[in-house]
């Protein structure tokens, strides 16, 4: 009979088996559930032969990068790289207003980069003694993506561009010759956090609420600045670290801080003060394609409404979007 061990054992073995004793294997990770746990079960199969890369695309959360960072190395002791293109990224972000335009700009850029980093590893690779050039590329897709892909056009792929599932691994299995290797291609969202518990993982990283490719760009409503980054990182941070602290995390299927580019009024102190409006969105989903507004109590939001004003500089106002899905969609944009 299955069980989460069993499988693990077996797609170990299988993958030893594809890649054979001298093959090499590339692939992206961005801290979430899926590319972690992807690269884990590598590092189990194959060691260092398996090349992970983070890029850093400026619009990640609060101290992520670096987070991720430690998480992947230290805990995990996956043998990553990681690029800082945060100033390509912010620079070409100047002047796009458009949510489509943003995240296409960001997953073409995602793709120069990547592939620019993984000319150098091929070239580390060959040297490294530790094999054969590399011939495989990792991806974390799920069961879910293989249906929605299979399915023509899922709701999601015509509403919204979600690059993570697009334009990369064709352009390197098809573009550099590279052979796919997709390890949770059987797995629910849910079978996926087991085999990462099973693998060792801790539980805040197996349980962390998924994060879209386009990161906080998409949750700045209109063009992208530092100042409106630095102001929706800060929100975000404290507004997690409070449903932490409040023990709802669990709870909750996608939260963040979000901000609006229109100013409004306030006083403080004795000061008329001219801030942006900081958008909280909390949402519980089984599927993601339908969504609640998360209902916290009242106590709560007005907690975390005095943080972000008192705290974060350039902010006068905090809302909650109790907007359920459809017709509004998980992210702003
Ligand atoms: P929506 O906003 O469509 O979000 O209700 C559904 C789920 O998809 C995520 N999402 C994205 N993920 N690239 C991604 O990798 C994207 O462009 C993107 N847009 C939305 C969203 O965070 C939610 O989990």
């Amino acid at each position: 009979n299955w069980t989460m061990a069993r499988f693990l054992d077996q797609e170990i073995a299988r993958i030893r088996d594809l890649v054979g004793p001298e093959g090499q294997v590339l692939g992206a990770v961005s801290g979430g559930v899926d590319s972690t746990v992807a690269a884990k079960l590598m590092k189990e199969a194959i060691g260092d032969r398996f090349w992970a890369v983070l890029v850093n695309n400026g619009v990640m959360r609060l101290d992520e990068c670096e987070q991720v960072e430690r998480d992947l190395k230290q805990h995990l002791g996956i043998n990553l790289t990681v690029i800082d293109a945060s100033k390509d990224f912010l620079e070409g972000l100047k002047g796009l207003h458009d949510p489509e335009q943003k995240r296409k700009f960001i997953g073409g850029k995602f793709i120069d980069v990547f592939e620019a980093e993984a000319q150098k590893i091929e070239e580390a690779a060959a040297k490294s003694g530790k094999g054969t050039k590399i011939g495989f590329f990792l991806q974390g897709t799920l069961y879910p993506d293989v249906i929605e892909s299979l399915s023509f056009k899922g709701p999601s792929a015509t509403i919204k561009t979600h690059h993570n599932v697009g334009g990369l691994p064709e352009r390197m299995t098809n573009g550099q010759g590279l052979q796919l290797i997709e390890p949770l291609r059987s797995l629910y969202k849910d079978e996926v956090r087991e085999l990462g518990r099973t693998l060792g993982i801790h539980e805040e990283l197996v349980m962390r609420h998924p994060f879209p490719g386009p990161g906080i760009a998409v949750r700045i409503l209109g063009e992208v600045t530092e100042e409106k980054v630095r102001i929706a990182r800060q929100a975000d941070h404290i507004f997690i670290s409070e449903i932490r602290k409040a023990g709802l995390y669990d709870q909750i299927s996608q939260a963040y801080a979000a901000v609006d580019p229109s100013r409004a009024v306030g006083v403080m102190g004795d000061k008329r003060v001219y801030g942006y409006i900081i958008i909280l969105r909390a949402v519980t989903t089984t599927d993601f394609m339908t969504a609640e507004a998360f209902n916290f109590p009242w106590d709560f939001l007005q907690r975390v409404m005095n943080r972000i004003v008192n705290e974060v500089n350039g902010v006068c106002r905090v809302t909650y979007d109790i907007t359920s899905k459809p017709p509004g969609t998980i992210e702003l944009e």
